[in-house]
Order: structure tokens, then sequence, then C-alpha cells
């Protein structure tokens, strides 16, 4: 039989072909590159391949050893890809992770964590320390009637006492409530007595300065039964203040006026930074007292008003400022302080 292409010829070609191929492996140096060398060795039209093609040319009896040459070589080199390609990975691997490298000695940012606005603070602290003696607390609307955040609270119009608070009015009849009184009355109005509440919430009024904020917040306290009397109220402010400013605190109520107590008192606690003994003291200016809420025992009218019958029962009320409890508890000097929201300010507490 006659052959075109010897035996020999064949096999150089398949080994020349197939170092080739071997040193083109070991230089790659991507998996791309790699892949490329695979595709042009045994891919179908790869040098390898067409190598094989050439079998057909040659005697029956060399067939199988070129076949065998053929299937050697190419073992020979997909072991050689698969141990180029491992070492490619690693490498890969290795330079992303450079990349991505983090260091973990790096201080981590700070996460700033909110805190309890010293309002909220306040609030809580007020209604735990009177829950304690069985004040409930609850809420009434900041949008109010004028009939609710005054009439029915003895402040009829024309009154002088409505000067005393300079209010935002939204329409006939309605106004940003400027105290927390009216809920007092929606409470009587909606329970029978006894009552025994807190109101805390945003009051409004016309007011812009060191210490007035045209809305600020109030907390109401009000208690109504049988036999109310002046010294409970008094018992009550006395508890009220050891327990928020300690256990030293005294109280004095001075007469004053509101419409819808009678009698009404003003009530100071004792300062607490000089005890009344430093006569240049900023905070109580040397008088030795704070002021810190108004109270009173519950007018008759008030009651006429919830349609309680007044002979029953009496009952005393009291309201204080958050923001100037929170500012003598806390040491702010400006209460403009607790509406800007810096945190360097809010963070102290
Ligand atoms: N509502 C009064 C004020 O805003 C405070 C107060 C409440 C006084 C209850 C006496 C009794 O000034």
């Amino acid at each position: 039989m006659s052959t075109s292409i010897s035996l020999e010829t064949i096999q150089s070609g398949i080994l020349e072909k197939g170092e080739a191929a071997l040193k083109q492996i070991q230089q790659s140096n991507t998996l791309a590159d790699l892949d490329q060398v695979r595709v042009s060795v045994l891919g179908k039209k790869g040098t390898l391949s067409e190598a094989l093609k050439a079998l057909g040319q040659v005697s029956a009896e060399d067939r199988p050893k070129l076949g065998a040459l053929a299937n050697e070589w190419k073992s020979k080199i997909e072991s050689a890809i698969e141990t180029k390609k491992n070492a490619l990975e690693i490498l890969e691997i290795e330079a992303s992770l450079q990349k991505t490298k983090i260091d973990v000695t790096i201080p981590s940012r700070k996460k700033h964590a909110g805190s309890i606005h010293p309002v909220t603070s306040t609030i809580r602290k007020v209604s735990q320390v009177l829950g304690r003696i069985g004040f409930d607390v609850t809420v009434g609307p900041e949008i109010e009637t004028d009939f609710l955040n005054f009439e029915a609270v003895n402040i009829p119009k024309d009154h002088p006492a409505r000067d005393m608070q300079d209010t935002f009015f939204m329409g006939p009849g309605v106004v940003l409530r400027s105290q927390t009184s009216p809920v007092q009355m929606r409470a009587m109005r909606a329970e029978k007595w006894p009552i025994r509440i807190l109101c805390p919430g945003a009051v409004y009024r016309n007011d812009s300065d060191a210490t007035h904020s045209p809305m600020f917040h109030q907390i109401e306290g009000l208690w109504v039964d049988q036999k109310v009397s002046m010294s409970d109220l008094k018992g009550t402010l006395d508890f009220f203040a050891k327990e928020m400013f300690g256990s030293e605190t005294k109280i004095r109520l001075r007469p004053s006026y509101f419409p819808f107590v009678e009698p009404g008192a003003e009530v100071d606690v004792s300062c607490a930074i000089c005890g009344g003994r430093n006569h240049k003291c900023p905070v109580c200016k040397g008088t030795g007292w704070l002021e810190i809420l108004g109270a009173g025992m519950v007018h008759p009218r008030l009651f006429e008003l919830a349609g309680y019958n007044a002979g029953e029962i009496s009952g005393f009320a009291f309201g204080m400022g958050v923001e100037r409890i929170a500012m003598l508890m806390h040491d702010i000097p400006d209460l403009r302080l607790m509406f800007q929201g810096d945190q360097r300010f809010l963070k102290q507490f």
C-alpha cells in the first residue's frame, strides 16, 4: 500500500506540534490566553486534530501506533493545561485579593446613634415619677377650639387673662392651643370622677427669645375626687420636687392668679445649685428659689362646665413648662438650644 506521507513525517509533526503547545501553555499568563491555546491545539480545527486527520493516509498497521502517540500527546497537553489553569486561577485570586485588600487595622467609622431629646426624657421622667402615685398619661389635640382653650377653662372673651398668652389664631373659633389646660376639660367631659391625669404636649405662643419659644411643651396635672385638698396638692408637689431635683429639695407656694383655679399659686423649688447660700448664683439669681409651675384648686366653674356637681367634689391642677424643668435639671443656658437639632448639644443627654 502506498502512502503519500511517511509515518515518520506524521510522528515528528505530532511531536513538534505537541512540544510547541506545551511551550505556549507554559507561556500563557492569563486564563483567557490559556483557553486560546487549548482551542488552537485541541479544538476541532486545532493543530493536533489537523495532524490526526493525516491518520487516514497511513497504512493500517501504522495507524494504531500513530493513534496511541496522538492520544498520549493529547492527554499530556490536557494535563499541562489543567496544571497551568490551577496555577493561573490561584494567581488571579491572589491578584484580586490584593486589589480589594481590607486593612483590618484601620479604625472603623464611628456610628452616630441618636439620643433621647431632653424634652422627651423630661416628659418621661415626670410621667414616671407621678405615675408612681397614680397619675395616668393622657393627651389632647394641638389644634384646639377657642372654647376649650379659653372659655371652658374660665377665660371668657375679652377677659384680660387672654393677654397672658399670645395666641396663634388658626381661624374663627380655632387656635393652636396656648396651654395644656384644655386637656383637663376634655378629660372631665369624657369621664366621671375620680380623675388623676397628666397631660403632656406641645403648646404654642407668639413669643420668641432666650427663654421663650413659639412652640414649647407643658405637662398639666389634674386630680379630681371627693375631698381633694390644698394639702394634697402640696404633698404631691413636694414628692414630685424631691424625686425630680433631689431629696433635699424644698417647695414653696406663692399666691398667684390663674383663671381656672381658686386659690392659685406659683410654685418654687429651692435652688439645688447654691441652696440659697450664694447671692451671686446665676441660676436662682441669689434668691435661693426657682419658679417651676403654676397650680391651684380647680375653679368650681370648670366642674359646672364639665357637667360635674361642683358640690360633691374638689380637685387640684398644676401646669409646668417641660423645657424649663429640663433646663433646670441639666443646667441648659438657652431655651433655643432645644429646638436647633444640633448633635453637639443633643448628644450630651
Ligand atoms: N395653664 C397654665 C399656664 O399655661 C399653668 C397652670 C395649669 C396653672 C394648671 C395652674 C393650674 O400658665
